[in-house]
């Protein structure tokens, strides 16, 4: 099986994050999202990846994933050249994937479960496709599935009155026969090419569609909100590597390597704090995620994600929260006197507070 992330989109709904970087690019706990999608598909065993890139972005994309090497796996790039569509995005993966069954994972995507069960039941042969549904409790804001005789019998996207709260995820196990399906799709009202509607001609053409029930968490990260909760479900997974001698740590937290905190500062997991990281007379607190090389002064943070090589510096302290602050932000002491601040800041952003 051949496996495809998407990297393209727009991602206006992480702005001001999405200017600078590729939505699928930006971290949790030190990692892209899209490569917590490419570590399911090395755990299945899938090692012939295409990559799908848009017009923004796509060096940053190359640069990071390189051939594969890193990952054992070999990479191949796919242009995307305009934001038309998952079902477009995936029309341009045809040669690669040729007669080949393939695993369709959209970058921004998280899911705690291993896809082994689904990977398994697709590869008996009985479907045509395979989805991965996700009980949600506001079906009619997603791809809604309705299920019977253990198939999928309809999608509806974003139905009024839902018949089920199953929403369909952006993992899809695929083969062939799809893309005669996405040739013969008329872009949407949103002027997309839509991947629901090429599944929804296949079920109507007789075509058998399988599918799983996540047990554990999925996220789809394309908000602030979402892409903060992501955050939290996956540090509450980790299992911590704080060595006993550091008596200011509390809890589960996961650090990369020299990282200096000094006494004052206080750290309460569950947290991911990278490599060559500083944090002075701070308190770190539960659901924290800060990137490589940041250096951290005077602050109480939680549930919150600093990307790569910010420097944050307050002489008088300050309260951050539920906040994402994108890579090389420089945030220091201001006139403000507003002691909690709730941030969402673009790479390379200079605040004064
Ligand atoms: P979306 O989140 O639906 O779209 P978007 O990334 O443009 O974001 P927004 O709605 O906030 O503007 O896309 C889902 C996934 O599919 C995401 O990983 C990006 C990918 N994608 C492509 O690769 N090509 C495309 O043409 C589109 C629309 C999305």
């Amino acid at each position: 099986m051949k496996g495809v992330i998407l990297h393209g989109g727009t991602g206006t709904r992480l702005r001001p994050l999405t200017y600078s970087d590729v939505k699928q690019l930006l971290t949790i706990a030190g990692k892209p999202t899209s490569e917590y999608g490419l570590e399911q598909m090395r755990q299945i065993g899938i090692k012939d990846l295409s990559i799908v890139i848009g017009a923004v972005g796509g060096e940053e994309v190359k640069k990071y994933y390189g051939n594969g090497d890193k990952w054992e796996c070999k990479i191949q790039y796919v242009y995307q050249e305009k934001p038309l569509g998952i079902a477009n995005a995936i029309s341009l993966c045809r040669d690669i994937t040729g007669p080949d069954d393939f695993l369709v994972y959209l970058g921004d995507n998280v899911i705690q479960d291993s896809l082994g069960d689904a990977y398994e039941k697709f590869q008996s042969k009985k479907y045509d496709a395979f989805l991965i549904l996700v009980p949600v409790k506001d079906p009619s804001k997603y791809g809604v599935a309705e299920i019977g005789n253990d198939l999928v019998t309809g999608l509806k996207e974003k139905p009024r009155d839902p018949t089920s709260n199953l929403a369909v995820t952006g993992i899809y196990f695929l083969r062939e026969t799809v893309y005669d399906y996405i040739d013969k799709l008329k872009p949407s009202a949103r002027g997309e090419y839509e991947i629901m509607e090429a599944l929804q001609a296949m079920i109507e053409d007789g075509k058998k569609i399988g599918y799983k029930t996540v047990g554990g968490w999925f996220k789809d990260t394309g908000t602030v909100e979402d892409f903060i909760e992501c955050n939290m479900l996956v540090l509450e997974s980790i299992k911590g590597n704080s060595s006993s001698d550091r008596t200011n740590v509390k809890g589960r937290v996961n650090f990369g390597k020299d990282v200096i905190i000094d006494q004052e500062t206080k750290v309460l997991g569950p947290c991911y704090i990278g490599s060559n990281v500083q944090i002075k007379n701070s308190f770190i607190g539960p659901y924290t995620s800060i990137g490589d090389g940041c250096i951290i002064q005077g602050i109480e943070i939680e549930n919150s994600i600093i990307m790569e090589n910010c420097k944050i510096d307050f002489e008088d302290g300050r309260i951050i929260y539920e906040s994402i602050i994108g890579p090389k932000c420089n945030i220091k002491s201001g006139n403000s006197k507003t002691r909690r601040t709730k941030l969402v800041l673009g790479r390379d952003s200079k605040v004064e507070l």
